[in-house]
């Protein structure tokens, strides 16, 4: 590495002296060129001022410090009017602003004291304006304020914090604002999912494209030892007609993910029936259903009131999902019917389905299923004959995907 192209000197105080020798105008916009390329969320911070009249200002330094104790921060400009009213109030709320609030974060953007003026805004616990549309809010006191050039670091303490609603939040990057396009989703990577997500971004690509063309949502679920997991998500969805979540945990476990089960070794199998709790099962019915799915080459889970259950209470547990959370959710599988849970006859075109997902396995190099993609958010009831077309859709992105794996050489 050679010299760096421009040099920042630490010292604090005023003018030429914070500056490095050598520190000009082109330094100070290579300074800001760079540090745009920098992406961030927006916010309008928010409070009451002495005269109890509202104050706010549009930042985008806006960070989370602390989780215990739960603290907070921006980064105010000193000389700035709004802060300095902010400031003295004692305390602040963060409003995200979602991608449709641009004029709202040009407004408290501008300099001077009227930016309330046609917003809409209720007091937080502080006191400080909740603005309407927002996102998410974070109401706080002023914990400490750290000088730190011609900034101050703010930190707050959270007194209370919400998300407002599902919009998705403004973006601001190279000088432009812009918002969050999640074409695909992938799960945080945890140790025992590197393999899985190795798998899901070498087929990014065919999921979103699917996804794109059914306008639906397409998951990719793999098996870690006994759990199953949403390792990949593309398509968005308007409203939230299910509750799985990207990174969610589920116990592996008959009927679920009968997919990933019928072309597997005996052994994969057998895990899947014995971890059905109780002895009374009929295990034959799992057996019968993997033979079903293994001659259609695809697998149809009905939106039956138990599955439904399952997957609300499963989205109410935490990510990582705990053993007494996994034994709740193994209880809640019981009492899906293998014959309830996928229709043994083939689709027809004339009649209406309640369908809860419409699966696929892509196949790894060896020949084993080494994730599952499935459809949600069909319908609700879906015709035979659009049904047919999702499946006949989805078959042929697992095909591509499975040769996508089979190339890179994923096993
Ligand atoms: C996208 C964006 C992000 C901003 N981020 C900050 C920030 O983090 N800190 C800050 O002091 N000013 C920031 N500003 C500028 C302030 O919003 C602006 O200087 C201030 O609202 C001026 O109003 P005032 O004179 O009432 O203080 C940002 C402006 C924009 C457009």
């Amino acid at each position: 590495m050679g010299e760096p192209a421009a040099r920042l000197d630490s010292r604090t105080g005023d003018g030429a002296a914070r500056r490095a020798p050598g520190w000009g105008s082109d330094a100070d916009r290579r300074l800001r060129t760079v540090l745009g390329h920098f992406p961030t969320g927006v916010v309008v911070v928010t409070a009451v001022d002495a005269d109890g009249q509202p104050a706010g200002m549009t930042a985008g330094t806006f960070t989370s410090v602390s989780l215990d104790p739960p603290l907070v921060a921006f980064l105010a400009a000193r000389p700035s009017s709004s802060y300095r009213r902010i400031r003295t109030s004692g305390s602040f709320c963060i409003n995200v602003l979602s991608a449709d609030q641009e004029p709202v974060c040009r407004t408290f953007a501008a300099p001077g004291n009227e930016k309330f003026t046609g917003i809409g805004w209720q007091p937080a616990g502080s006191g400080s304006p909740l603005l309407d549309g927002v996102v998410a809010w974070i109401d706080c006191d002023i914990e400490t304020i750290h000088e730190a050039g011609d900034h101050d670091i703010v930190i707050g303490r959270v007194r209370e914090l919400d998300v407002a609603s599902g919009e998705l939040p403004l973006l601001f990057f190279r000088g432009g604002y812009g918002q969050f396009a999640h074409a695909s989703l992938t799960a945080p990577a945890q140790p025992d999912l590197l393999e899985p997500l190795r798998a899901v971004d070498r087929i990014r690509a065919e999921m979103e494209q699917l996804a794109a063309e059914l306008e639906v949502e397409c998951l990719a679920v793999a098996a870690v030892d006994d759990q199953l997991v949403v390792v990949g998500s593309a398509g968005t969805q308007d409203e939230i007609v299910h509750h799985i979540r990207i990174g969610q945990r589920m116990p592996f476990i008959a009927p679920l993910a009968a997919s990933l089960v019928a072309w597997a070794a005996r052994s994969t199998v057998d895990a899947w029936l014995a971890r059905v709790p109780g002895s009374d099962v009929d295990r034959a019915a799992f057996e019968r259903l993997l033979v079903l799915v293994r001659e259609r080459g695809w697998s149809l889970a009905l939106a039956s009131a138990e599955l439904l259950a399952l997957e609300a209470s499963v989205a109410n547990q935490s990510i990582g999902i705990t053993e007494s959370e996994l034994d709740d959710a193994r209880t809640a599988v019981m009492d899906i019917g293998a014959d309830t849970h996928e229709p043994a006859d083939d689709i027809d075109a004339a009649l209406e389905y309640r369908v809860a997902n419409l699966s696929a396995p892509v196949f790894g190099s060896s020949g084993a299923a080494v994730l599952q993609l499935s459809l949600y958010g069909l319908p609700m009831p879906v015709s035979g004959a659009d049904l047919v077309r999702y499946r006949d859709a989805l078959l042929a992105a697992a095909r591509r995907a499975s040769q996508a794996l089979a190339k890179a050489g994923n096993h």
